[in-house]
């Protein structure tokens, strides 16, 4: 029997592309050419080929007028990532197009990347090493690039779900006091001694930090603003480490330019690639360019996962495991 066809989007690494190829007719994107970022583009090639299956990620625009574009023969869009943001769910119900995702596998990763953010804008990390490349540095000193300790801070996670839960975990090492916002109290075996705030002004005001791990889309979109920063302490801390599109730039930044905001840590823009140039003119902010999931062990477990998704759909004709749509 014919392999199914599998438009795959992205470059991907090479024990998934050689998975991919194993299994499928898979007509791969060798040289990562950026043409899966144009809905257009991706239904012209689903098209050309008659794929049954695609292969996408982070950053693909699977629009409504990509998906209403789409052949008959796409019956599964996975994507190789836990967010789906990008992706025009109703659009794909409407066309009865499953939908899956990549969840679970990239949570610690994703942790460590806020972690690593949070003791960047703390440590101020950054200056340091900027400092220190631009041949700057004339030798200890006292007062020299003075952070704050992690030790003893109330870290705010907004978004418990597995990615807050595992910095939660990190963070307790270093003898933080864990808070956190969700749509509503979890049982005590999750929180593990977090607190739960139902109020969003006493969370607000008891931090130290906030990092956030809310989905993208409408409903969080700008959620971090003046409004909310002037809510937190003079000299508080923010790590954004979810999607871009739930802080408010012009906000962040003026409140790192006033100093009311310490330092931020910053992985994921709203409309990246673009990164506001604001944030390029401040020493106080840490800029990483949407690395959460970037370690060898997760990508290739993300695109297993991916796989498994789409051998379900596609050659099992079985339940997906992974399916948001
Ligand atoms: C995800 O999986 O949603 C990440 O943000 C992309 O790596």
């Amino acid at each position: 029997m014919a392999k199914p066809i599998l438009l795959v989007t992205r470059k991907l690494p090479d024990a998934i592309e050689a998975r991919a190829s194993r299994d499928y007719d898979a007509r791969l994107n060798p040289n990562d050419d950026p043409w899966s970022t144009d809905g257009a583009e991706i239904a012209r090639r689903a098209n050309e080929i008659g794929a049954a299956g695609i292969l996408g990620a982070a950053g693909d625009k699977f629009d409504a007028a990509c998906i209403k574009a789409l052949p008959d023969s796409v019956k599964v869009i996975a994507t190789f990532s836990v967010g789906f943001d990008h992706i025009d769910i109703a659009a794909a119900k409407a066309r009865n197009i499953v939908v899956v995702n990549t969840p679970e596998v990239l949570s610690f990763a994703t942790a460590e990347c806020a972690f690593t953010l949070m003791l960047m804008a703390a440590r101020r990390a950054g200056e340091g090493e900027r400092m220190v490349r631009a041949g700057q540095w004339k030798g200890w000193a006292p007062t020299q690039l003075m952070g704050v300790t992690l030790e003893g801070k109330k870290l705010g996670i907004l978004g418990f779900g597995r990615i807050g839960r595992e910095l939660a975990a990190m963070a307790r090492g270093f003898r933080m006091e864990i808070h956190y916002r969700d749509i509503q109290k979890l049982p005590p075996e999750v929180e593990q001694g977090a607190i739960y705030h139902d109020n969003e002004d006493s969370f607000l005001g008891a931090i130290d930090i906030i990092s956030m791990h809310v989905p993208g889309g409408d409903a969080n979109r700008h959620w971090l603003n003046t409004a909310r920063l002037n809510k937190m302490k003079p000299g508080s801390i923010v790590v954004n480490s979810g999607r871009g599109v739930s802080v408010h730039d012009e906000s962040l930044i003026a409140a790192l330019r006033s100093g009311h905001i310490r330092a931020a840590g910053l992985d994921v823009y709203d409309g990246e690639p673009k990164v506001n140039p604001g944030y390029l003119t401040l020493e106080n902010v840490a800029l990483l360019p949407h690395l959460g999931s970037a370690t060898i062990e997760v990508r290739d477990a993300m695109g297993n996962r991916a796989l498994e998704n789409l051998d379900a759909v596609l050659i099992k004709h079985t339940a997906p495991p992974h399916r948001v749509a």
